[in-house]
């Protein structure tokens, strides 16, 4: 009896815990595809939030999506994407997402955000305080396994930088037009970040930004 009692008791915390653990992982809404800002006047105004007045303001699940989708996202009917990706291949720069809510990755796939812990490790990415103080940070993690043959032109990881210089600056255009303002830095705790989200040999992040909406 106390055996049944103890294997029903296992079941329920085996349930408790895998329905908690999906339940972290969130699925995106939808990123926006039409309006917004004309291009050429956020060219015209583009410009990082400032280190000294970097704003704060919360980023909506549609306006993170459509950032994500803006960086790292299928276009023409699923034939293409929104950036230049080499010979055409899978995205081979991850973006994680780091909230005070917990970090995520972003599965392009699925347009969900995959949890990856959900303590806060704001202040484990970088050492400034209006990092730590943005409601979202991103991060870009070179992934030479989705390269292929491109691999050979990576070293210095150049082939993962180029393709994070276009994400980036598809992100300053599509935050702009959404009032959100963003960063591209460099400075970053590498080991830090190595750790919190369990990086393979040979995954390097690149640089990371804070957004927040003005
Ligand atoms: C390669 C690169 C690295 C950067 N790294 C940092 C950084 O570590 N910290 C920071 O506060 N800003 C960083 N920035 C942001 C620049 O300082 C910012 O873009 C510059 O001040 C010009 O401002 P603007 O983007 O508004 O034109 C970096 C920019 C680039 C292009």
């Amino acid at each position: 009896m106390i055996q049944r009692k103890l294997f029903c008791f296992g079941i329920l915390f085996l349930f408790f815990t895998i329905t908690q653990s999906l339940r972290a992982d969130v699925k995106l809404p939808d990123p926006l595809k039409n309006g917004g800002t004309g291009i050429f006047t956020l060219l015209e105004q583009r410009a990082s939030g400032t280190r000294n007045a970097f704003p704060t303001g919360k980023i909506s699940d549609t306006e993170l999506a459509t950032i994500l989708w803006a960086a790292t996202g299928l276009n023409r009917s699923g034939k293409g994407w929104t950036v230049p990706m080499g010979q055409g291949k899978k995205p081979y720069v991850k973006i994680y997402a780091v909230r005070p809510d917990g970090a995520y990755y972003y599965d392009w796939n699925t347009h969900t955000l995959k949890t990856i812990t959900d303590k806060n490790i704001m202040k484990e990415i970088n050492n400034d305080g209006f990092v730590q103080s943005s409601p979202v940070v991103l991060i870009f993690v070179s992934d030479p396994s989705e390269m292929g043959a491109m691999a050979r032109f990576n070293e210095g990881n150049a082939v993962a930088s180029i393709l994070t210089g276009a994400m980036t600056q598809d992100i300053y255009l599509a935050a702009d037009s959404l009032g959100i303002s963003a960063r591209y830095m460099v400075s970053l705790n590498e080991d830090k970040i190595k750790n919190a989200f369990g990086l393979k040999e040979g995954e390097v992040p690149l640089c990371i930004m804070p957004l927040g909406k003005r």
